[in-house]
């Protein structure tokens, strides 16, 4: 594919004018490659970006991570370099010839669930992982797959993975690939061959812990979390001996029972802010995304999750914070000691997890030049802090949000709109709802711009308590202790003012983190977040739920090209160069398909695949619609009620506390996981049973539920089921009528 046209093109951007210059300075070693067509055609045999370490050997260090600026051509970690700033320098496309990005390879990734890694390259090949956390390594020039490593994660730890059973990626260290499995081993793979060459456990597996992040490879040691703040566990981060995987540190992240062992003085301390007897249900704020280095600081920042339960009333009925959880937290990269916390959200009861993507930055605020950490999480305000002390700078609103009028800058405590705490007794509607103002997809910075890229999303939800008195939990369940859905709440969303429901509207925003103001924001089409990547060349690359991936101009969000995914991405791309020519990677697939588009993967319903684009790129996506296999209905034809009120309404309760995490609020599906109002198996009994509670669809992520549910309970969700598809139906033969 490299036609005559493409050659020139790169050619001229790339060494000419001030784009060569810039590329001259940031190229560094790979120059020598850089240089123009006749090399690119003569060397075939060298496609390792750089051309100082052969195919295949990740041979990251250090040194290398550190001097990533060198090396622009390369994506050696998830956020490209320590800062996590996810900003290439490279130039070779830019705004003139943009339009002429084509597909230069894909490759198909063979499960239905959300993928969310950024591929890593490195050394010419491309690392990317996909749902139940498989890598798969393509020679990153002609998307050749070089190997393909599934370490068998048990389907059945679908049922514990509180957000879709997916993974967002791999490090690279020395010749080993690391990853996070689901089930919560930490893996080293031979980047040569995908061979493990050494595999720990990291949690207790009786545990309902999980991993989906990225494992960040610091000094010589992989530090990994994990998640579970949903259901009964307590979170920490362990850092690992990267040759051994034997274990350095860890540092749990709330206390546990009084006494126990691994509780520190720090955390003797952190139980004084919570009440009762917290540590039964667990504790919660899990560190399941990001872990950021900064060099400059010598330190390690991890932000925490959720307290468990939700409702603070169960949790710690006295009240207080309850640290560390919605923290971020600073330790010392060597010994995980701690430096500095800063809680976001004292006494979190909304599920404002700040475990969101963070980045470090040098900013020149009031004058005066700061190195700072940044973060947009969930909670809608916008955090700037000095790195090395954790002293907030500045917190603006970035999205809708009325749980917080703002953050008091002296106290870095939120100003809390006293409506906002909900109990057993007292339902609230809040924004951001849970999904978050802003949640794990990354975003990116440009030290041009001076812009942030946050993929935002505004939504909103109803929260009551549970009653205190008998809470109890379940390891294999939510223990959220909260409804989302009841007469109360629908009542309140009912009144004048009240905002919408659920999902309202997303778009990409530019945020200036300097004047705390946005500079320009382009609204989705579909509603749904997608990571993104800014280059030197100031483009914004970011897919959509619409089926495109999309490059726009970085300092006024002007569209300059988009081409077809057939896919939702919700995943970033990354981009790197081979022989002077420039590849722009995205992960694609999840949460259904884009409205309109077929099925054209065979392995796939979400048509999940890493699609590489480049200039005068020729590849093209398969056009052919694929039949899937049992594929469920898009009409609901459910069969007529035959439940009693009361089996309707425990159905109701029941389906709220062990299938909405999976199959949706409501009934109404948002994953990639059939919405159950469509399903056929509501017209037999027997076959609801067999999937339910027979575990006939285990293999696929439908554990059974027989050891959760009592007798009558699984009926009781079939017929809420059935019930809420013939309310369904009857609106929208309703609206069919009326037109609208
Ligand atoms: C951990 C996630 C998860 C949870 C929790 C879960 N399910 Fe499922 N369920 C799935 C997945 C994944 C499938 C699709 C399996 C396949 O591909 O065949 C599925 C499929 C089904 C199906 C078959 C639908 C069809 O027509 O193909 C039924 C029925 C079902 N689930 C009922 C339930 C009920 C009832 C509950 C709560 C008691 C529940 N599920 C909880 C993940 C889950």
């Amino acid at each position: 594919m490299h036609n005559h046209q493409n050659r020139k093109s790169a050619g001229e951007t790339n060494f000419g004018g001030r784009a060569w210059l810039r590329a001259l300075l940031a190229a560094g070693l790979a120059l020598p490659l850089m240089f123009g067509p006749t090399l690119v055609a003569s060397a075939p045999n060298r496609p390792g970006a750089q051309g100082h370490a052969a195919i295949g050997s990740a041979a990251v260090d250090d040194a290398r991570q550190l001097a990533a600026d060198r090396e622009p051509g390369t994506w050696m970690s998830a956020g490209r370099t320590y800062d996590e700033q996810r900003y290439s320098p490279l130039t070779v496309i830019d705004k003139a010839n943009v339009k002429q990005l084509g597909l230069a390879w894909y490759g198909d990734i063979d499960t239905e669930r959300g993928q969310e890694a950024t591929p890593v390259v490195v050394d010419g090949v491309l690392y990317v992982t996909s749902a139940w956390s498989m890598v798969k390594a393509f020679d990153a020039r002609t998307g050749r797959k070089l190997w393909e490593y599934d370490p068998k994660v048990d389907r059945a730890t679908g049922q514990i993975a509180c957000c879709d059973v997916v993974n967002r990626g791999v490090a690279a260290w020395k010749g080993r690939i690391y990853l996070g499995a689901l089930d919560g081993r930490l893996i080293a793979l031979d980047g040569r061959t995908g061979k493990v060459d050494w595999s720990v456990q990291t949690t207790d597996p009786k545990q309902p812990y999980t991993i989906t992040q990225v494992p960040r490879v610091v000094k010589g040691m992989v530090i990994i979390g994990n998640a579970g703040a949903e259901y009964t566990c307590r979170g920490y981060v362990s850092a690992y001996d990267a040759a051994t995987g034997k274990l350095r540190w860890r540092f749990y992240t709330v206390p546990a029972a009084p006494g126990d062992p691994t509780n520190t003085p720090l955390l003797d301390k952190a139980a004084r802010t919570w009440s009762g007897e917290f540590w039964k249900f667990g504790g919660g704020a899990t560190a399941w995304d990001t872990i950021l280095y900064d060099p400059k600081t010598d330190l390690i920042y991890f932000g925490t999750g959720n307290g468990l339960s939700w409702s603070r009333e169960i949790r710690s009925p006295g009240g207080g914070d309850n640290l560390f959880v919605s923290s971020i937290i600073a330790v010392k990269a060597e010994t995980g000691r701690y430096v500095w916390h800063f809680q976001e959200v004292p006494g979190d009861q909304w599920d404002y997890d700040n475990t969101n993507p963070m980045m470090t930055a040098d900013l020149k605020i009031g004058g005066k030049p700061r190195h700072v950490l940044m973060q947009a999480p969930k909670t809608g305000f916008f955090y700037v802090w000095d790195a090395a002390t954790g002293k907030l700078l500045s917190a603006a609103r970035f999205a809708p949000a009325n749980w917080a009028s703002k953050i008091d800058l002296k106290t870095g405590r939120p100003v809390e709109n006293p409506g906002a705490r909900y109990t057993a007794a007292k339902a609230v509607i809040v924004y951001p709802a849970p999904l978050g103002a802003h949640n794990w997809h990354p975003m990116s910075f440009s030290p041009r711009t001076g812009l942030v890229y946050i993929p935002v999303t505004e939504n909103s939800t109803g929260f009551a308590g549970v009653k205190p008195d008998g809470f109890k939990t379940n390891s294999r369940t939510y223990n959220t202790g909260t409804v989302s859905f009841s007469d109360e709440i629908t009542r309140l969303y009912a009144q004048p003012g009240a905002p919408a429901r659920g999902n309202i509207r997303s778009y990409l925003q530019a945020w200036n983190p300097v004047t705390g103001r946005e500079a320009w924001r382009v609204p989705d089409k579909d509603y749904g977040a997608s990571g993104t990547m800014v280059t030197a060349s100031d483009i914004v690359f970011s897919g959509n739920w619409s089926g495109e991936f999309t490059a726009l101009d970085a300092r006024t969000g002007q569209r300059l090209w988009a081409g077809p995914t057939q896919a939702t991405v919700v995943a970033a791309p990354s981009t790197y160069t081979i022989a002077g020519e420039q590849y722009v990677a995205i992960l694609v697939g999840a949460r259904g398909l884009p409205p309109g588009q077929a099925r054209t993967s065979a392995v796939s319903a979400n048509n999940s695949r890493i699609l590489v684009f480049k200039l005068g790129g020729q590849a093209q996506l398969p056009s052919a619609a694929v039949k899937a296999a049992g594929a469920t209905s898009h009409t609901l034809n459910p069969p007529l009620m035959s439940g009693t009120n009361e089996q309707v309404i425990d159905g109701q309760a029941i389906y709220g506390r062990y299938c909405s995490g999976c199959h949706g609020a409501g009934g109404v599906a948002e994953k990639t996981i059939p919405d159950l109002r469509y399903s056929t198996t509501l017209h037999s009994l027997a076959d609801w049973n067999a999937i339910v509670l027979g575990g006939a669809r285990a293999d696929k992520g439908m554990v059974s539920f027989k050891s959760i549910l009592a007798d009558g309970e699984a009926e009781a969700i079939l017929h809420y089921i059935v019930s809420q598809a013939n309310k369904d139906k009857a609106t929208e033969e309703a609206a069919a009528k009326t037109g609208r």
